[in-house]
């Protein structure tokens, strides 16, 4: 039999088929703790990190904190003691296999800030032995793998990457809220920085989902792609924007527009307006490429031309609040009172990371506008060091104090006909009220 020149790369293939393996991710949030059920569940002894002692603490104790993980499966693979969580960066010492899924937010110039990768890899690099395999989930620009993650490994462990480790880059495409896509049947890209490490890599991913696993030739054809990924949707979100603002000029029912180009079976696919783009991916992964596109001197001008309509939505949302509460009730923004429905910066999840919602908020309560808000997943926020507590419940007396009411957010688990038939202004942002009433604005 012919005998493979690497026999790190055969043991640690060898404990991906028969489940050996001992897993680890770093980063229990959003991404990372479905990821870790996911792997858990399907037979490899999962440990999972966090600097937060309370999410490692949850964990432990069964309790799920994601509302995209089913209770059942969480508290399943934590009884079993398949899935254990730590915070505690000595567990690399024994793990073969670790996916790091930390954030990857703009800092305050809205320049790339990489100190969660940073700070996790140095962590890393200083327990990488031979035949371990570090997979780069956090979305980012192209290069990270090889020009951040590969040095610094490198030069701690005095290891060579594609012979002694292995290292890829494989995006998180989870979509929170999603009913239908999970980690378990979504597509996965994998690209290392050697072929070897792509081939380990996509192995592991393979035996983790059921979906397929798409191997790419590098790590930074992985990283481009999911950039790619956002860049389309921003790009197109700032189109719909646009020509929200421009049908609402003409008189034209834009909702209507999507409707109708949505029945073309090829080359269209429905986006919708809203009163601005939120997530911890959608805004800002966008701007991780402009970045570096500077450093090629290359001028990424679509994805600014999009970034300025996108975050010019809030601001547009205030407009046309003022002209409605002019014209329907000859009154002024200053001193009325709204209310919003749905914060977070989508239906049916509980996260408010650059929600418009709060943007939305911070404005009108700079316009003296008496603010509230009710969004059954979101208790109280905390907004220029102002709290806001949601309304306990949504009542018709609520409704009827209010000047507004702007959907922001179009969660379901609102009674909107009894919004409609109390209030005397709805502003919806999000198209939740489908059909053509008096009281109700469409965006
Ligand atoms: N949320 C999404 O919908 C989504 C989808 C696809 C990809 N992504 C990408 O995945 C990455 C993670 O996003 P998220 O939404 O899961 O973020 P998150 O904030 O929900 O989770 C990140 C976790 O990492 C922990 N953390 C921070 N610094 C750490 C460190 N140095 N070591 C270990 N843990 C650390 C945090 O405590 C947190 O629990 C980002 O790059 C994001 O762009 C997110």
């Amino acid at each position: 039999m012919k005998k493979s020149p690497n026999p790190f790369k055969d043991i640690l293939l060898s404990k991906i088929k028969n489940k050996t393996a001992l897993v680890g991710v770093i980063g229990l949030g959003y991404v990372g703790l479905p990821l870790a059920v996911e792997k858990a569940l399907k037979g490899y002894q999962t440990i999972g990190f966090d600097v937060q002692k309370k999410k490692v603490e949850a964990i432990n104790r069964g309790e799920n904190y994601n509302r995209d993980i089913d209770n059942q499966d969480l508290a399943e693979v934590v009884a079993s003691g398949k899935l254990k969580a730590t915070d505690d960066y000595q567990f690399l010492q024994d793990v073969d296999i670790v996916s790091i899924c930390v954030p990857t937010p703009l800092d305050q110039y809205l320049q790339p800030d990489m100190s969660y990768i940073k700070n996790s890899i140095k962590n890393v690099a200083r327990f990488v032995h031979r035949g371990m395999l570090i997979i780069l989930e956090s979305t980012t620009y192209p290069g990270t793998t090889n020009e951040i993650l590969k040095p610094v490994i490198e030069e701690k462990s005095k290891l060579q990457c594609g012979l002694d480790f292995f290292l890829a880059f494989s995006p998180e495409r989870i979509d929170p809220g999603n009913p239908w896509y999970k980690v378990r049947n979504t597509p996965k890209v994998v690209g290392g920085v050697t072929p070897v490490c792509t081939e380990i890599a996509a192995s592991y991913y393979q035996h983790i989902i059921d979906g397929k696993v798409i191997s790419v030739s590098s790590a930074k054809i992985a990283e481009m792609e999911k950039i790619y990924e956002n860049v389309f949707r921003y790009t197109n979100i700032a189109l719909v924007n646009e020509m929200a603002i421009l049908c609402q000029k003409m008189g034209i029912d834009f909702w209507e527009v999507i409707a109708a180009a949505s029945t073309k079976p090829y080359g269209f696919m429905p986006f919708y307006p809203g009163p601005g783009v939120g997530g911890h991916c959608i805004p800002l992964d966008p701007f991780y490429l402009s970045w570096k596109a500077r450093e090629y001197h290359h001028h990424t001008r679509l994805i600014e031309l999009a970034g300025e309509i996108n975050r010019g939505m809030p601001g547009y949302i205030i407009e046309r609040v003022t002209k409605l509460l002019s014209q329907r009730l000859k009154k002024s923004l200053r001193d009325s009172k709204a209310l919003l429905l749905g914060i977070t910066y989508k239906r049916d999840v509980n996260d408010i990371r650059e929600s418009p919602a709060l943007e939305i908020i911070k404005k009108l309560t700079g316009e003296k506008v008496k603010v509230s808000y009710y969004d059954p997943y979101i208790e109280k926020v905390l907004i220029d060091d102002k709290e806001y507590y949601s309304l306990k419940n949504l009542n018709e007396t609520e409704v009827k104090d209010q000047d507004i009411i702007l959907i922001t957010t179009d969660h379901h688990k609102v009674d909107y006909r009894m919004v409609i038939k109390n209030a005397k202004i709805v502003f919806d942002t999000r198209n939740a009220i489908k059909s053509h009433f008096e009281n109700v604005e469409k965006l």
